[in-house]
């Protein structure tokens, strides 16, 4: 397993980040133990949850995944050996709440309630990385950033994040930060893969990695970029999921195309492929991995062993269909 440092921070994690949203939801917990271990038994370091996943499923409510970590970290007395990133921002604002028009905001107050409610349900005294999950423009960006200046403070989180968010207001956001001596955003943690979404499809409150995060990471090393969804659902090897319509355009065939191309040329899945695309690209992103099975997440942290040449990595980036343009 690779290493990296999170942005402007000292700290230090695995370029294979686990996402564990449906961890004692759809992922039963003596599953998740079982890819949890074997995350780790690779080297892994970097997990990542919300206070909220997840709440959509059947019978969730939104403490699963938090509360299976929790309970892990706990068996496996592990806790100092864990990057452990979650998240504030997109639960429902109360039990049944029309979602995402009711979601809580980042008001200091829900910060501040909310981080004690992560805390406990993690059993642990401290967040490594806590996360904006989205933007919310209804409260000033200065009552978030300070109530996450006082949590850094208290010990109770050690870096922040943000998420699902465009890139000016990362950047004012940073502009605010430095006016008052707070602590920045290290990392933005968005939604990214080898296809381009179709310029016109809804994806609600999930921000989409553009043109503006991919230069503003690959030239300024003080924020990380992290990708989630980066398998759309296993589609790039499954017949039972196909390609979502989101992700249905001109471009599609095409980088498809040299998707098969560059996975029979280093003999790796399409899978592995796009997750190398990402950890070697410019930027170098950290993929968000999930997986239900052992074999899922094994091929996905094998990705780690594939090289791509710089030409693979040029057509992977920078192919286009017939009426393309730009990265
Ligand atoms: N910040 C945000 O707003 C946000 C949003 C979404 C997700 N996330 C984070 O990102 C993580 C990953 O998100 P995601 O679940 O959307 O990622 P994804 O990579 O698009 O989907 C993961 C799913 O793809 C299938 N899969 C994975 N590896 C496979 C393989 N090698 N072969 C075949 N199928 C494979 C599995 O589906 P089955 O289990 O159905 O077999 C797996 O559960 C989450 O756990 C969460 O931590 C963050």
């Amino acid at each position: 397993m690779d290493y990296t440092i999170l942005g402007n921070t000292q700290m230090k994690v695995s370029t294979l980040c686990l996402g564990t949203m449906y961890f004692g939801t759809r992922t039963a917990e003596a599953t998740a133990y079982q890819l949890l271990d074997q995350y780790i038994d690779a080297g892994g370091t970097f997990l990542d949850t919300a206070n909220c996943y997840a709440f959509w499923v059947d019978n969730g409510i939104g403490n699963e995944s938090e509360e299976v970590i929790g309970r892990w970290m706990l068996a496996r007395n592990n806790r100092d050996n864990i990057i452990l990133a979650t998240k504030v921002g997109c639960r429902p604002a109360f039990v049944g709440a029309e979602f995402p028009r009711l979601a809580q905001s980042l008001t200091a107050d829900v910060i501040i309630h909310d981080v004690e409610q992560s805390l406990q349900r993690l059993r642990t005294d401290y967040i490594d990385l806590y996360y904006a999950h989205r933007d919310d423009q209804a409260t000033p960006l200065e009552e978030t950033l300070e109530a996450f200046a006082r949590l850094i403070q208290a010990g109770k989180i050690r870096q922040i994040g943000c998420s699902n968010i465009a890139m000016w207001r990362i950047e004012r956001a940073k502009q605010i930060a430095r006016s008052h001596d707070w602590p920045e955003y290290c990392c933005t943690q968005l939604r990214h893969t080898l296809l381009r979404r179709n310029r016109g499809a809804d994806t609600d409150i999930q921000v989409v990695v553009d043109d503006q995060h991919l230069d503003y990471c690959a030239t300024q090393p003080d924020l990380t970029l992290l990708a989630y969804s980066a398998l759309l659902s296993g589609a790039y090897t499954r017949t039972d999921r196909p390609v979502p319509s989101e992700y249905q355009s001109h471009d599609t065939e095409a980088r498809l195309s040299v998707l098969r191309t560059a996975a029979q040329e280093t003999g790796a899945t399409p899978n592995q492929v796009v997750l190398a695309w990402m950890m070697q690209g410019e930027p170098a992103i950290i993929p968000i991995i999930a997986a239900s099975t052992s074999e899922q997440l094994q091929e996905n942290l094998d990705a780690q062993q594939v090289t791509l040449s710089p030409e693979q990595l040029h057509a992977l980036t920078y192919t286009t269909g017939e009426f393309g343009s730009g990265k």
